[in-house]
């Protein structure tokens, strides 16, 4: 049997912006179904590792690989979800909630098109999982910031990606839908998806990380179990230290169980 590539894999990837490196020397990779979120405190570079991941930004050395391919010419944009930091949706999109929603099934062309009433269901339940099935026929440019993030979620998660990168998906985003939100993995998970989030803190998605990886000015400075990650500065204990008191950042990480 084949071995799967992984979904993601860097080899001393560099990045330099304007002359100045933003990214240095990062080798990693995120096999397949793991969930793992990338953590480091505002400016440490998780936006640009996660455009140069989706070849939105250059490499000024090294190399990235999308399920084993080369970024640099990658075509299979439909196996990939992306939802990026602050929405992106314009105050002057016309479109409704759900048509942009909807967009979210149109790359799953070809020959295994799936039936309408497929695509009708994945929206639904994208919809309803971001708690906006409600407001399904409003214009979008109604919504609040938040709300927006939310329809850009639904309409990654109705794609139903092989990888799911979000970026900060619960900036912006109140603590009752981020739960609503972090649930809504639970699909994709299960179904063997591989999960990448950029969070400031783990707070509901907890649960779900597998791994964490740190970045600091730049540079891979940890990889491992969120158990064992460095707290980030200028963020919460994103876990309680053994020593603390139990109950101020209680279920920031809960492990699981
Ligand atoms: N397009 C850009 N032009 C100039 N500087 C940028 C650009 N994108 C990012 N940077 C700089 O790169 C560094 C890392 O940014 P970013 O990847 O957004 O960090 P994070 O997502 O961790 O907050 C910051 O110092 C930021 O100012
Ligand atoms: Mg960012």
């Amino acid at each position: 049997m084949p071995v799967t590539p992984p979904p993601v894999a860097t080899s001393r990837l560099g990045v330099n912006i304007a002359g100045r490196p933003i990214l240095r020397d990062i080798s990693m990779s995120i096999q397949s179904g793991e969930v793992v979120a990338i953590l480091g405190a505002n400016g440490s570079g998780k936006s640009t590792l996660i455009k140069a991941i989706l070849n939105q930004a250059a490499a000024t050395s090294g190399s990235v690989a999308l399920f084993g391919a080369p970024a640099r010419g990658f075509r299979d944009w439909a196996r990939i979800g992306y939802v990026p930091q602050h929405s992106s949706l314009s105050q002057g999109v016309v479109a409704s909630v759900k048509e942009v929603v909807a967009s979210g099934r149109l790359s799953r062309r070809g020959p295994f098109r799936p039936s309408r009433t497929t695509d009708r269901r994945a929206i639904a339940e994208a919809l309803d999982v971001v708690g906006l099935a409600d407001r399904a026929g409003h214009p979008v440019s109604t919504l609040s910031g938040g709300q927006r993030q939310r329809v850009l979620i639904a309409r990654a998660l109705a794609g139903q990606p092989e990888l799911l990168i979000m970026d900060e998906p619960n900036a912006g985003v109140d603590l009752g839908n981020q739960q609503a939100i972090a649930d809504s993995l639970h699909d994709l998970v299960t179904t063997g998806s591989t999960l990448v989030l950029v969070l400031h803190e783990l707070g509901p998605f907890a649960p779900w990380i597998q791994r964490c990886l740190v970045l600091s000015e730049g540079r891979l400075v940890f990889a491992g179990a969120p158990e064992a990650a460095p707290v980030v500065p200028g963020t919460h204990h994103h876990h309680p230290p053994e020593s603390a008191h139990p109950s101020a950042h209680e279920g920031l990480i809960q492990g699981g169980s």
